[in-house]
């Protein structure tokens, strides 16, 4: 099975606040994108589509290059857009034809272990749907109105949801193409297309990196992983 990741990271970064663009922030010596390739290119796949800010092209083949060593050939890398939703529909327009099955994973989930991606290229093989990393939502959550509690939520029916996020391609391609509205997630508009969407366990290590204290997060798990 031909299996292609398209890895977003054409992100701004608002709310980490960094002077360059979030996949190129560093966590160590290494940048946010450069580990997230590591895990990218440590799973099954054919291809490799990156998918980076207008400029940035070049710096991310420097950092594929560094991930992909002699296998770089599968690596893509193309400009993104406004939206994620958008960045996600320029990689999608440079799969390679006989890509049957595709990931779509965030850069900034820059720790997301290989065994996620296994999980989720397995389950997309086996039963043709949509499928999802999830985990249990840990917190008490409260439904609110100008402030005020307006309802418990019942958390054992919700998930939070991870990536990558795997799909037929034929599916994905299509209901990408019909798309009218913004979604937040590929999974979401893939569902809003009418498909089936099933989740496997996620992992804490694919928490996204958004504010500076999930970059501290990020680094201090890589400082406890050192020898
Ligand atoms: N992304 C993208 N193109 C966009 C917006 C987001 O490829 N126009 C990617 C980001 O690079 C990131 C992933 O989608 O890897 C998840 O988005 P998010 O965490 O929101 O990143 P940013 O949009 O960069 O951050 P912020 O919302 O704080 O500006
Ligand atoms: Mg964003």
């Amino acid at each position: 099975p031909r299996v292609a990741v398209i890895v977003v990271a054409a992100g701004s970064g608002t709310r980490l606040g960094a002077s360059a663009p979030k996949a190129f922030v560093g966590i160590d010596e290494h940048s946010i994108l450069r580990h997230a390739l590591g895990s990218v290119a440590s799973a099954p796949s054919a291809q490799v589509v990156i998918v980076v800010p207008a400029g940035r092209e070049g710096d991310a083949r420097t950092e594929a290059e560094a991930a992909f060593g002699d296998r770089i050939d599968l690596v893509s890398v193309v400009t993104g857009g406004e939206t994620r939703q958008r960045s996600v529909a320029a990689g999608l327009a440079a799969l390679w034809a006989d890509v049957e099955c595709v990931l779509v994973h965030d850069a900034a989930r820059a720790l997301t272990p290989r065994a996620v991606f296994s999980r989720v290229i397995d389950e997309v093989m086996r039963s043709h749907v949509g499928v999802i990393p999830a985990l249990p939502v840990v917190d008490t959550l409260k439904r609110v109105d100008g402030g005020v509690v307006a309802a418990a939520v019942d958390r054992s029916s919700l998930v939070a949801a991870q990536t990558p996020q795997g799909f037929p391609r034929e599916t994905l391609t299509a209901a990408y193409a019909g798309a009218v509205d913004e979604h937040t997630d590929d999974a979401a508009l893939f569902a809003a297309a009418g498909h089936r969407v099933v989740t496997v366990a996620g992992d804490d290590l694919a928490f996204k990196i958004t504010t500076p204290a999930d970059l501290d997060r990020a680094r201090h798990l890589l400082e406890r992983s050192r020898p």
